[in-house]
């Protein structure tokens, strides 16, 4: 039967993707983001993963405000990136895992979780920036898994609850474990901590809230249920309702984990960059 090995989190500005293309990773601005990585790599070359699923937001590549699924699963051969005008070289397609897919979306329509099931989908920076991080030279990287992308909406409202999230991550732990094969999955959220990039609030970073949601989101994730959507955007900022995504990937962890490593650096362009491993038991 297939296995969750454990979560990762990231943030996933565009900025980093152009650090990444021009080598700057020890630049003294970088330094202190990347270096919450390296205990991620190791973690990642002893565990091995087959598959990751990619829980991120589309920002207006994948899909605009005119077709906007609450909830998105890829079901591709291989997702290709495009320019998306933040200056971040295009990369090469990243093979997809269809057959895992296909029985993830069986399970959680079965579940009644309403998904969009996509055949096509090109994937942004909310996808291939976390990718590049965890797996350096992807999608060249030798040891890089299959992916599955899962979007949900943060963009235009109504998005989901952080319940919602949470039951979405539960129903997806469900569908994963009852797959047949022996494969061991990893599941990134990413996006968030707290930021906004428009209006009178650009540049609102909220440390105190992104701290209590780093806290809970270990031990009690179902505190943070509490939280409502205007709330949400409140304390988190308009575009901080990114920490749907780690609600999502939490859920799919189950009860029991172990916190590995965890980093938090204020401010990457204009977000609390937020970084954490999670083991299952
Ligand atoms: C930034 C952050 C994001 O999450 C994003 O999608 C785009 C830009 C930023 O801080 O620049
Ligand atoms: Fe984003």
């Amino acid at each position: 039967m297939a296995r969750i090995l454990g979560g990762i989190t990231t943030s996933h500005i565009p900025a980093v993707g152009n650090a990444i293309a021009k080598n700057l990773q020890d630049d003294p601005y970088w330094k202190p983001f990347f270096d919450g990585y390296p205990k991620i790599h190791a973690w990642i070359k002893e565990q091995k993963p087959d598959v990751v699923i990619n829980i991120y937001n589309d920002h207006g590549l994948g899909f605009f405000l005119d077709r906007m699924p609450t909830f998105a699963i890829g079901a591709a051969h291989e997702y290709r990136n495009e320019d998306e005008g933040w200056g971040i070289p295009e990369l090469d397609p990243f093979p997809g895992a269809p057959e895992l897919s296909w029985h993830i979306i069986e399970s959680m329509v079965s579940d009644e979780f309403d998904i969009t099931s996509c055949q096509e989908l090109p994937v942004d920076h909310g996808f291939t920036v976390p990718m590049q991080l965890f797996w350096p030279g992807a999608p060249h990287n030798p040891d890089m898994p299959r992916a599955i992308p899962i979007s949900a909406n943060t963009v235009q409202h109504p998005i989901p609850t952080l319940k919602r999230a949470l039951d979405f991550g539960k129903a997806l732990r469900k569908a994963v474990l009852s797959y047949p094969e022996d494969i061991k999955v990893v599941v990134l959220g990413t996006g968030g901590l707290s930021h906004q990039l428009d209006g009178q609030r650009a540049g609102f970073i909220n440390k105190e809230f992104d701290l209590y949601c780093l806290e809970n989101i270990v031990s009690n994730p179902e505190v943070l249920t509490e939280i409502s959507r205007l709330e949400l955007v409140e304390k988190a900022g308009a575009q901080g309702t990114e920490f749907l995504m780690w609600m999502m990937m939490r859920g799919a962890l189950g009860d029991d984990v172990t916190e590995l490593t965890r980093n938090y650096h204020i401010p990457i362009s204009n977000t609390a960059a937020g970084t954490l491993l999670l083991e299952c038991a």
